[in-house]
């Protein structure tokens, strides 16, 4: 998605607003669209050209309450705005798409191998990851971030999954395809025009075979891990096995490494073309401000339990309530300053991670990708320049760049 730094003042007209087109997200401005709508229409109402209509709060105060009151906003009927002509085919099944008490039953059991005492341990795959991809771009020549970057999560979640190098661009293909199967980049083997769920049933189908691989051959990762718990008193059925490597997949692959794209190309813009990291990187609140500046995931969906108002705007049962986290990171009433990068930015209450019982599960995880990948770019790297514009990523609901080719100086 293109980050830009609308002025104050400036507004376009609510009639010429469409949330949903992907255009607006590569060639358009969704932080001016969504500067509008918080300041003219904090309840915004669409209608898609199916005729299928939603809301979408933009408001810090309003996303977070849509995030984390559950009782009134549920996350049964599909979380992204992708899903709102279909039922998920995954409700009640998936962590992410269940409300609690159920969710809560999934969530205890699944957070053990992303929990705080659980992550420092990958810290030393992470970081020689990231020393062996900087490696290549040493010889002078162009070198494109993005594509460096995008396998980093993605062998991160092999390496815990227990899934084979080879697989590993396959699967990110695949992941890609299906959070954005408007982008021309990724299409899906044997769909004649990829759609989401295409994608998402070759990704089950790929989970399914590692399942019965494993019920011959018990390991030690995280798919044996899943298959062992106990989620009231059961095991999980295989639907519910598939599902939940797949939101895990999908979850841990197309967001961390936008985060890393989106700085740079931020330093490149604060510093007049040519970027560098500040000589004492304050990584942590560093850390913490990309993610706002970035916000890689721009909105989850959920849907009204019953008849509730929100800013005085009536929503009825069963409304599509879309909530706009990169809006939200913006709100002129919760941030200072809001367009600009500020690495020591304090307080900082982004809520790139989401709020509530769905709060991110993979934060610490991302956390940790994002320090190495920040402490090893500062010290190997003395400054960059954009050798080409970027290309971003064709969707509504990832904040993505595809390509970043820079001109980098190493020191
Ligand atoms: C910078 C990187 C990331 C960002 C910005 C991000 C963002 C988010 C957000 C906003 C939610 C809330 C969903 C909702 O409210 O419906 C979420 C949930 C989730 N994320 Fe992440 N995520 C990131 C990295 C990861 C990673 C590395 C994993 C790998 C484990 C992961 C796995 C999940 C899962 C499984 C959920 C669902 C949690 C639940 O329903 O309880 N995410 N993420």
């Amino acid at each position: 998605m293109r980050i830009t730094r609308p002025a104050e003042d400036m507004r376009i007209p609510l009639d010429d607003i469409d949330l949903a087109d992907t255009d607006l997200y590569i060639k358009g401005d969704a932080h001016l669209v969504w500067q509008t709508l918080r300041a003219e229409r904090p309840v915004f109402h669409q209608v898609l050209e199916s005729g299928i209509g939603f809301w979408a709060v933009t408001r810090r105060e309003d996303v977070y309450r849509v995030l984390s009151d559950y009782e009134t906003f549920s996350s049964e009927g599909g979380t992204a705005l992708a899903m709102i002509d279909a039922p998920d085919p995954a409700a009640g099944l998936m962590m992410q798409s269940t409300d609690p008490p159920q969710h809560r039953k999934f969530r205890e059991q699944f957070s053990k191998p992303f929990s705080p005492r659980a992550v420092p341990g990958y810290s030393d795959f992470v970081q020689s990851f990231i020393k062996q991809s900087l490696e290549p771009a040493r010889d002078g020549e162009v070198w494109d971030v993005a594509s460096t970057f995008v396998r980093l999560p993605m062998a991160v979640c092999a390496m815990l999954m227990g899934l084979p190098d080879e697989d590993i661009d396959p699967l990110l293909k695949l992941a890609y395809a299906s959070l954005a199967p408007d982008d021309p980049r990724y299409s899906t083997r044997g769909a004649a025009k990829p759609t989401a769920s295409s994608a998402h049933y070759e990704i089950m189908g790929y989970f399914g075979k590692c399942i019965a691989h494993r019920r011959k051959n018990r390991s030690d990762d995280l798919i044996s891990f899943l298959m062992s718990i106990d989620i009231a008193g059961r095991r999980m059925t295989d639907q519910e096995l598939l599902s939940n490597c797949l939101s895990l997949l999908l979850g841990a692959v197309v967001t961390t490494s936008h985060v890393i794209n989106a700085t740079i190309i931020a330093l490149t813009e604060q510093h007049g073309g040519e970027g560098y990291w500040p000589d004492a990187m304050p990584t942590p609140a560093a850390v913490e401000e990309a993610l706002r500046w970035a916000s890689p995931v721009t909105h989850f969906m959920r849907r009204a339990r019953h008849d509730t108002e929100i800013a005085g705007q009536k929503i009825a049962a069963g409304e599509a309530v879309t909530a706009w986290i990169a809006s939200a990171n913006r709100d002129e009433r919760a941030f200072d300053r809001p367009y600009e990068l500020d690495f020591e930015r304090t307080p900082n209450r982004h809520i790139a991670f989401g709020t509530g019982p769905h709060t991110c599960l993979g934060s610490h995880l991302a956390r940790l990708m994002l320090r190495n990948s920040f402490t090893e770019l500062c010290a190997a790297i003395e400054s960059f320049e954009l050798a080409e514009k970027p290309v971003h990523l064709a969707s509504n609901e990832i904040a993505g760049v595809v390509s970043l080719p820079l001109r980098t100086k190493f020191r």
